[in-house]
């Protein structure tokens, strides 16, 4: 899979140490309290067990699944939500975490929802931030890496299912996407 990188923006090396020093602050941020992981399926789930493995506090998890209407279907930034959480989060500390933000509006559509079931703070960790293409601002308390405006997979992040268990991040060739591998 990794000859269908560009380059290699994020090693394996690189996203533990970063991954380890996000733990930490959650970590002092949250002493004393055991907040509710909420992990946007499927992507997020491999950043959510690596961090998790790295904190110092008990946690709870919880997960939610989420299919996003094709580009100019329908509303831009209204979510289906397939899964929802297992149990109720009303005043509880909610962490919730995102493998990446893009545009942003599906981060502010899970964020209001979330925000509406009236939890004791509520609070946003993204492992990537697509900065450049940023739509809605929304606070991101706790995040891995900013990326530039470029297609990446590994980590999680897929291309049509594919690539998620790649280790490391990368910049897709654009010849995949655009089908002419
Ligand atoms: P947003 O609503 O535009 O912020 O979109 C966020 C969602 O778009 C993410 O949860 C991903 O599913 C997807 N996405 C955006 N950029 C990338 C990328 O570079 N690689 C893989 N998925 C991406």
């Amino acid at each position: 899979m990794h000859e269908d990188l560009e380059r290699v923006l994020f090693t394996e090396e690189q996203i533990r140490h970063r991954i380890a020093q996000l733990a930490a602050e959650i970590s002092r941020d949250y002493a004393g309290r055991e907040p509710v992981l909420v992990t946007v399926l499927k992507g997020a789930v491999f950043f959510m067990s690596a961090l998790a493995r790295e904190l110092m506090i008990p946690v709870r998890l919880d997960f939610l699944g989420i299919a996003s209407f094709s580009p100019g279907r329908a509303l831009p930034g209204v979510v289906r939500i397939t899964k929802d959480l297992d149990q109720s989060i009303h005043g509880a500390d909610v962490l919730l975490i995102e493998d990446i933000v893009d545009t942003g509006l599906t981060l502010r559509y899970l964020r209001n929802m979330l925000a509406s079931r009236e939890p004791a703070s509520l609070e946003v960790c993204s492992f990537l931030d697509k900065v450049p293409r940023r739509l809605v601002e929304i606070p991101i308390k706790y995040r891995g890496f900013e990326i530039p405006d470029r297609f990446v997979v590994g980590f999680g992040l897929d291309y049509s299912q594919r690539y998620r268990t790649l280790p490391c991040v990368g910049i897709l060739k654009s010849q995949i996407y655009q089908g002419k591998s």
